[in-house]
Order: structure tokens, then sequence, then C-alpha cells
């Protein structure tokens, strides 16, 4: 049968990046670009490369074990255990290349094609094409406004689990709107889970950076450790995104199979890399309490000054904005958007976060340092104020 030059119905069905066109308009500025898109931090991590007193040397450079570099490993099977309290076995631990890569070898793992999962939305961008990319089927559940207005969250998942439902991702603190998820929705989403005998894949990565509320893990909920897989990141606990450096935890025949997709994949993840996350693990407490406070004062202040509407973020790094009130009836926030990417600042489109925020933006307050920001938001905040509102 012929073949070339078709491509895979998988890859095929992964959406573009819509930032071709902000680039477009962005190319049109020529001053200071305060990229406000990506979700990252100004801050230097708690431990340099060049501080770090790397050990064994061939080591270095030698393929390292499958399942990750044992101190690591090991440290992080205490913090999980007695943090998250995760009751996580020894082999319940992979090391992976960042979050990114935990969550493909989970839905890899536990998923099949055709296989549903829902997931509450507004969600991380990334996870829908994770899941296109095995083929499974993304199903929307809108979650954190209904939850907000005081819907029973057990309503809202109600009419989402359906025949070919295999799992649940959640994410809190979330991407992009902060929600913290409470330890009585926490309940109510388990509940479902053990009713449907459904996988959970909680997203953990903004553990550390919750300002009001405090974090659990849904797996240290009772009989939810045998159907979770949770992933944390030291991309965003200590400002190390460049470094790829992840993991994810969960009962131990899953986690077979997640390593199974990890060693298939990149087989292992460079232990350098490994190394330097130890010593921010080691080192990282006075960072953390830093970054926090920083970060929640930055967020009440950009939150006070942007003219956007969107809700406080309990935890996480962005505010999701409301820009409907700027977009006229059709369209999306992207005619905004290249306004104000002609004005040298980038903003995260809505469409990808799930399809009921088109006319949102989403901005991370800790992307660049606080006078570049001030400058970004007063950008922004010009741009609206030009555009007539409800046009
Ligand atoms: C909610 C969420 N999950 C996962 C990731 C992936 O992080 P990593 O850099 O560890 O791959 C991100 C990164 O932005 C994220 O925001």
């Amino acid at each position: 049968m012929s073949r070339h030059p078709r491509l895979s119905a998988a890859a095929d069905a992964l959406p573009a990046s819509l930032f071709a066109r902000l680039y477009e308009r962005l190319a049109r500025f020529s001053g200071d670009v305060i990229p406000l898109q990506i979700g990252d931090t100004f801050l230097p991590p708690p431990v340099r490369l060049p501080e770090l007193p790397f050990t064994g040397d061939r080591e270095l450079y030698a393929y390292a074990p499958p399942q990750g570099w044992a101190p690591l490993v090991d440290r992080l099977v205490d913090k999980v255990r007695t943090r998250n309290r995760i009751p996580v076995a020894h082999d319940g631990v992979q090391i992976t290349c960042g979050a990114t890569h935990a969550l493909s070898c989970a839905v890899g793992a536990l998923l099949d094609p055709g296989d549903e999962i829902v997931l509450l939305t507004p969600h991380w961008p990334l996870i829908r094409g994770i899941a296109q990319s095995r083929s499974v089927i993304p199903v929307e559940v809108p979650f954190t406004q209904p939850v907000l207005a005081g819907e029973d969250p057990a309503d809202v998942l109600r009419h989402a689990i359906r025949p070919r439902t295999a799992a649940i991702y959640l994410c809190s603190p979330n991407n992009p709107d902060g929600l913290v998820l409470d330890e009585h929705t926490l309940g109510v989403i388990a509940e479902v889970a053990q009713r449907h005998d459904l996988w959970v894949l909680a997203d953990e990565v903004y553990e550390d950076y919750v300002y009001e509320g405090a974090h659990r893990s849904i797996a240290s909920l009772p009989g939810m450790a045998e159907r979770t897989i949770t992933v944390y990141s030291f991309s965003k606990s200590y400002g190390q995104a460049g470094m790829r450096v992840g993991y994810a935890v969960g009962p131990s025949l899953a986690m077979a199979a997640v390593r199974k997709m990890a060693n298939h994949s990149v087989y292992n993840v460079p232990q350098a890399m490994q190394q330097a996350a130890l010593a921010a693990l080691d080192r990282g407490a006075p960072f953390l309490a830093e970054a926090r406070a920083r970060y929640q004062q930055t967020r009440d202040r950009v939150r006070a000054a942007i003219t956007a509407p969107c809700v406080l973020p309990q935890g996480s790094t962005y505010l999701f904005l409301d820009l409907s009130a700027w977009c006229p009836e059709p369209d999306c926030s992207m005619g905004v958007l290249e306004e104000i990417a002609e004005a040298g600042v980038l903003l995260a489109p809505g469409a990808p976060f799930g399809e009921a925020y088109a006319k949102w933006a989403r901005l991370c307050f800790t992307a660049v340092d606080p006078a570049r920001l001030d400058d970004g938001i007063a950008r922004v905040n010009a741009v609206l104020a030009r555009i007539p509102r409800g046009r």
C-alpha cells in the first residue's frame, strides 16, 4: 500500500500553534519585547550549574538507570510519602523529562486509542495534544466557573462520564486560572473515579505556589493511591524549566508501564540534570519561601493594575483574563492579542485552554522581573483602553 507522503492521523490531529500570527505583529515592534505568554520565572534557580559539585565523572556521560538516578529517586520517595502523603513504593517513582514527558508516558501507559480522557477545563493546553498524539479523545468539562458559582462538582462531572471514559485529568493549582481544589471537591472527583473505575491523572506541578488554601494531593485520599498517577516538575518548583526534570508517582504496576514508556521514548533523563534537581531539593527551601512571597505580592499588584477582569488565582503563576468585552461577536481574542503583540507584549491565546475560552488570554506574572512586568501591564492596558468595549 502506498503511504508516502501521508502523515499519521495522530500528528494531523495535533493543533498548530496560534503564535505565528502574534509573531507577525510582534515583528512590527522595535522596543523591549515582554514575553508574558510563557509559564516561566525570571528568578535564578536555588543552585546554579557552575556551583554544583557534580559527582561520578564517568557516570555523567554514561547511560543512567532507566528509573532515575538512585539518590534522587530515594529522596523523592521520601518527599512524596511525607509531604504529599501518597503511600508510594520505591518502584512507584519515575524520573522523566519534565512533567510533560511524565504525562505523555502516563497517558500511553494507561489509555488505549479511542478511550476518552475527561479534562477539567480550563486546562493546560498540552494535555489535549498529549492525548491526541496517542489517539485518545479529550473531553472537556468546564469546571472552574461552575464550581466557583457553587454548583455541585458531582453534577458537573456526571454528564461527562461515558462508556469510553477511562481517565480524569485534573490540575491543582490549575494552569491557567490558579484554582486550588479543596478537599471537598477532590473527594467528589475521587468518588466519581472510584464509582466508574477510572484512572486519575493529577497534575500538581504548582504544588509549591499556593497563596490561599492548602495543596492536597488527590492520591492521598482513601482508595485513590491505587488509581492515580501524580506528576511534579522541577521546572515550576525551582525555576529549572530548561533542565527538563520532572517525575511521576503512582501504583507499582502502572508505574512499571510508565517506565516502559519513558525508556522507549528517552531511555533516561541526563544524570547531570538529576544531580542539579537533587541539589535544588536539598537546598531550595529558602528559594521556595522567597519565591512564593514575591509571586504572591506580584499577583496582587498585577491583579489590581490590569483592566481586564479575572478571578484572583489561589495558586500558580498566571492571571486568566476575560477579554470578551473587547472582542466583537463572533470573534475570539486573537484580534486583541495581535494589537497587544504590536505593542511588544505576548499573551497566550485562550482557545487552547478550552473551547469555551476563545475570548480569554493567559498572562504569566512571573516570566519577567517586576519593572518589565509593570511596563507590560501598562502597554496591555493602553491597548485595551483604545479598543471600544462591547464592540
Ligand atoms: C500544568 C502544567 N503541567 C505540566 C507542565 C509541564 O512542565 P515541565 O516543564 O515539567 O514539562 C506545565 C508547564 O507549563 C504546566 O503548566
